[in-house]
């Protein structure tokens, strides 16, 4: 502080002053004593009030509110159910169920009574009636085609409904002419209605159309500004919403459903339904035994090696880290031997879904050796673990849920780090491999 009182000097004489106008008290100029740059500690008003602090434990109150949005899996992704006065923004492609899905849990929380406002900007109001049809919900369910966020957040503050549903974030818009759609207008229309929605309590759900390129449609900003992004993606026939991110749970939660004619229906065996179309005794295939978010699934890699016409062999990887598949890779050929010089290899996550969990790195490791050595997998087998650049195998978190939905499923060979008594341990992928084909 010391600093601001020498912040200031007068332009006819030079004098240092510690106010920014008013007369020098050297020459007795009026007016001229400017803001010394290399003397101010920052640039701005003077005036400005002081930040307040609190003291952290002092700060009271209760946790907000959830409740439940009327599907466990979507609870799931969201850590609980829906949060009284927060924004969700739900991002995924064009037709892959957005709008179902937010007018099946609108349509839920209506049937309980609550108030929920459903924002149609996207379609006209008798599409959602029919959709609504189809679905056979929609009791007590109002709408609106009002896109301007002003009103809509007028709405809010008035009625305080539950629930708002906005279809979506990109068809609304603030002030006269503006355009919807365009960059600022999704940004300020998106801060209006959190402010709202904080301000009266109502959960806020937006709906974000993604490019072709997975990135919201609009700025960056709104991801920022919204307390979870709930991304709704396709996985074969199946649809997988996965949080993003959450500032009042996890991330990288999954919630499986699948698209029906009575539109979607949440999936409470995925793993069953991940493996349903696992051919049986085919080199290459293998079940992995990963954990997306806190759920332990089982899913099915799948690898091939073919001789490349190529001089740089193609490594296609689908569904999984190609970085992370390039060491495993890596590790075969340096560490066991495994001759993939001049062959081409694809590995795959079958059923479409994307794994970002470090223990399929066995599972890679074991479908690419069984593609080039041509020796199938034991079926009752899965298998779980890191594998590091040594070529040792690395524990991984939740082991022993994983193993625990291995055998539900019916897998009871679950090779494995050493750190559990359930698995058929081995310290590196050399003795995994062995564990993986003893007895054969
Ligand atoms: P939609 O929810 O409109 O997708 P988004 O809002 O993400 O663009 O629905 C997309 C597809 O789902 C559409 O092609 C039709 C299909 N569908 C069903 O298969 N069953 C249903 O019950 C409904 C309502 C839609
Ligand atoms: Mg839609």
């Amino acid at each position: 502080m010391a600093r601001v009182a020498s912040a200031y000097v007068c332009t006819e004489c030079g004098a240092k002053s510690p106010a920014p106008l008013g007369r020098c008290t050297r020459c007795g100029s009026w007016g001229t004593v400017v803001e010394d740059e290399a003397l101010s500690p920052a640039r701005g008003p003077r005036d400005a009030v002081p930040a307040q602090t609190l003291a952290l434990l002092g700060i009271e109150g209760d946790a907000p509110a959830r409740f439940p949005s009327g599907a466990v899996e979507v609870d799931r992704v969201l850590g609980g159910g829906f949060v009284a006065g927060s924004a969700v923004l739900l991002t995924g492609e064009p037709g892959i169920g957005k709008s179902t899905l937010l007018l099946q849990l609108a349509a839920f929380a209506a049937a309980t009574g609550a108030d929920v406002l459903y924002v149609a900007g996207e379609e006209s109001p008798l599409q959602v009636r029919l959709r609504a049809d189809r679905l056979r919900v929609g009791d007590g369910l109002a709408l609106t085609r009002q896109t301007e966020a002003e009103a809509v957040a007028a709405y809010l503050r008035a009625r305080r409904p539950r629930l708002a549903i906005v279809d979506s974030i990109q068809t609304m818009t603030l002030g006269d002419g503006g355009v919807p759609g365009a960059l600022a207008q999704v940004r300020d229309s998106t801060a209006v209605l959190i402010g709202a929605a904080k301000e009266s309590g109502a959960a806020l759900v937006l709906i974000g159309h993604v490019t072709k390129q997975g990135t919201v449609a609009g700025p960056k900003v709104v991801e920022h500004m919204v307390d979870a992004t709930l991304a709704l993606e396709s996985a074969g026939d199946l649809r997988v919403l996965r949080s993003l991110k959450n500032r009042f749970g996890a991330t990288g939660e999954v919630g499986v459903f699948e698209m029906t004619s009575e539109g979607l229906k949440e999936v409470a065996n995925p793993s069953a339904a991940f493996l349903a179309e696992r051919p049986h005794g085919v080199p290459g295939s293998v079940v992995a035994a990963v954990l997306e978010g806190q759920r332990p699934l089982l899913l099915e890699v799948q690898a091939l090696a073919s001789k490349s016409p190529y001089a740089a062999p193609r490594r296609v990887v689908q569904g999984l880290d190609q970085r992370r598949v390039d060491v495993v890779l890596a590790v075969l050929e340096r560490r066991l031997g495994l001759p993939l010089e001049g062959l081409d290899v694809y590995v795959n996550v079958a059923g479409g879904l994307r794994v970002t969990d470090p223990g399929a790195d066995l599972a890679v490791a074991v479908a690419a050796y069984s593609a080039v050595t041509n020796r199938p997998v034991a079926e009752s087998t899965a298998l779980v673990g890191e594998v590091g650049l040594a070529g040792e195998l690395r524990s991984v978190s939740q082991l022993a849920r994983r193993v625990q939905e291995a055998e539900r499923a019916g897998f009871h060979h679950v090779v494995g780090p050493r750190s559990s008594e359930r698995v058929r341990g081995a310290g590196t992928l050399a003795e995994a491999l062995e564990a993986v084909w003893e007895g054969s």
